[in-house]
C-alpha cells in the first residue's frame, strides 16, 4: 500500500465525508507550485481557494510566523497583544470602515456581520421610540450567493443543497433575484435590516453585480437607515486588484467581512464596520477564544505590508487582464466556452455542461495543473497573487489541448497568442 492509499483508507474509516477529496497528497510548495510525495509539480490556480495569496513557502510568511511563534502564539482576549490595532489601522484605512473584530474563519465573519446587524436594527428601534422611526429584522440575501457554512452563514446562503438537510435554519431570510434591481425594490421594506451582497460571487460562479444593482442597493437601505453589508471573504485582500471588490463600483458598505487570504494561510477573519454601526457593541456582547490572536495578526500584517511593497495589486490587475484576456481568446476558438468574466485574478470560464465541466478540471488534474469547477459549469481561477504571464500560459495551452481533444480535433486549434516569456526560478 502507497503512503496516500494509507491515508486514504484511514480517512474513510476515521473522518465525517464532508469531503470529496482528489487522490494526491501534497507534502510541500513553494511559489505558485505544490509538490506531491513523489515529488511531482503542480501549477496552483485555485491557491487553497484563494486563500495562499503569496503562494508557498514565502520568506515573509515563514520569518513573521518564526518571529511571532518564538515571542507568542495565543492569549486569548482577555489581555492585550500588539497585532490587532496594527492589523485593525491597515484594514481600516484600506476599506475606509472605521472598526475592526478578528475572528478565525469566513463564516465567523459573517455570523459577525449577521449579529451586528441585528443589534444595530435593535438600537435603531429603540432610538425609533422617540423619533419615531421604524426597522426590522429580516435579511435580504442574494440568488447563487454563499456565506459560510455555520447557521447564520448557511441560513443567507442560497443553494437549498447547502441548507436544507440541517432545517430549520435561521429565519427571516428573503432572496432576490440575482442583479434584478426590480425584484430588489419589490422585496426592500421598512421591515429589511441589512441588504447582504458579494461585490463578485464567488461559489456563485465569479458573477460581479451590475452598478445599477450594486447603486440601487445602496440607495434602498440609505433610503430606511438598513445597512449594506458586502462579503469580500473570496473577492476581497487585492485579489481583484483593489484591496475590496466593491471599490471597483464606488460604493461603500456599512460592514465588510474579510477572511481568506487575509493571514496568508493561516486561519483569520475580520468584520469591520462604521463608527455608527460599530456605537450598538459593548464589551461582552460577542467575542472569541483564538480570533485576532498574536501568530495570525502578525503574519496578516506581513501579507498587507508585502501586497504593498511588491505592488501585487497592480500585479494582479495585468496579470489577470491577460489572464481574461487569453481566456476569451480561447473561447472564441471553442464553442463549449459559453462565457468568460470576472475581476483581475478572480476568473471564470463557463462550459456549457456540467459532465465538461468535470471532466476539465479532471483533464487539467493529469496535467498537474490545479483548479476547480463551481457551481457545476463554471471553471474557477483563484491563482496566488505572485502568478506570472508564463503560468498563465501554460494554463491555456493545457485547456487549449483538452478542448480541442473534447470537440475531436487532434491538435489544439486555439493558437493563442503568448506574451508571457520564460518562467523565472
Ligand atoms: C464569499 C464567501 N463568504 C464566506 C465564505 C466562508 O468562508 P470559510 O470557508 O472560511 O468559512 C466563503 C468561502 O468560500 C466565501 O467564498
Amino acid at each position: 500500500m502507497t503512503k496516500l492509499e494509507q491515508i486514504r483508507a484511514a480517512e474513510s474509516r476515521l473522518l465525517l465525508t464532508t469531503y470529496d477529496r482528489n487522490p494526491i497528497l501534497f507534502v510541500k510548495g513553494e511559489g505558485v507550485y505544490l509538490e506531491d510525495e513523489k515529488g511531482a509539480r503542480y501549477l496552483d490556480l485555485l491557491s487553497g481557494i484563494g486563500v495562499n495569496a503569496l503562494g508557498y513557502g514565502h520568506p515573509v510568511i515563514e520569518e513573521a510566523i518564526a518571529k511571532q511563534s518564538r515571542a507568542l502564539i495565543h492569549i486569548s482576549n482577555l489581555y492585550y497583544h500588539e497585532g490587532q490595532a496594527e492589523l485593525a489601522l491597515r484594514l481600516t484605512e484600506r476599506t475606509g470602515l472605521d472598526r475592526a473584530f478578528f475572528c478565525n474563519s469566513g463564516t465567523e465573519a459573517w455570523e459577525g456581520a449577521l449579529k451586528l446587524a441585528r443589534a444595530y436594527a435593535g438600537l435603531r428601534r429603540s432610538e425609533g421610540a422617540q423619533t419615531g422611526t421604524t426597522i426590522g429584522t429580516k435579511f435580504l440575501a442574494l440568488e447563487q450567493s454563499f456565506h459560510g457554512r455555520t447557521f447564520g452563514s448557511v441560513s443567507t446562503t442560497y443553494k437549498a443543497k447547502y441548507r436544507e438537510p440541517f432545517g430549520p435554519v435561521v429565519p427571516g431570510v428573503e432572496f432576490v433575484r440575482f442583479n434584478d434591481v426590480n425584484d430588489l425594490r419589490a422585496k426592500f421594506s421598512n421591515e429589511v435590516c441589512a441588504i447582504l451582497v458579494e461585490a463578485i460571487q464567488g461559489e456563485g460562479g465569479i458573477r460581479p453585480l451590475t452598478q445599477e444593482f450594486f447603486a440601487e442597493a445602496r440607495a434602498l437601505a440609505n433610503s430606511t437607515g438598513a445597512l449594506l453589508i458586502v462579503d469580500e471573504i473570496q473577492a476581497g485582500m487585492g485579489r481583484t486588484g483593489k484591496w475590496c471588490g466593491y471599490q471597483h463600483y464606488g460604493i461603500q458598505p456599512d460592514i465588510t467581512t474579510l477572511a481568506k487570504p487575509l493571514a496568508g494561510g493561516l486561519p483569520l477573519g475580520a468584520v469591520l464596520c462604521t463608527e455608527e454601526v460599530a456605537r450598538v457593541m459593548h464589551a461582552g456582547m460577542h467575542g472569541t477564544t483564538f480570533g485576532g490572536g498574536p501568530l495570525a495578526c502578525a503574519v496578516a500584517i506581513a501579507v498587507i505590508d508585502t501586497i504593498e511593497k511588491d505592488g501585487l495589486l497592480a500585479h494582479a490587475t495585468e496579470t489577470g487582464d491577460y489572464f481574461q484576456q487569453q481566456l476569451r481568446s480561447l473561447a472564441k476558438c471553442h464553442e463549449s466556452i459559453v462565457d468568460v468574466r470576472g475581476k483581475g485574478l478572480m476568473l471564470a470560464a463557463e462550459v456549457d455542461s456540467a459532465e465538461l465541466g468535470k471532466l476539465v478540471v479532471a483533464e487539467m488534474l493529469k496535467r498537474r495543473i490545479l483548479i476547480n469547477c463551481t457551481s457545476d459549469t463554471v471553471l474557477r481561477f483563484l491563482p496566488p497573487f505572485i502568478v506570472e504571464k508564463v503560468h498563465v500560459d501554460k494554463a491555456i495551452a493545457a485547456l487549449d489541448e483538452i478542448f480541442t481533444e473534447q470537440a475531436g480535433h487532434t491538435a489544439p486549434v486555439a493558437a493563442v497568442p503568448s506574451a508571457g516569456g520564460h518562467e523565472r526560478g
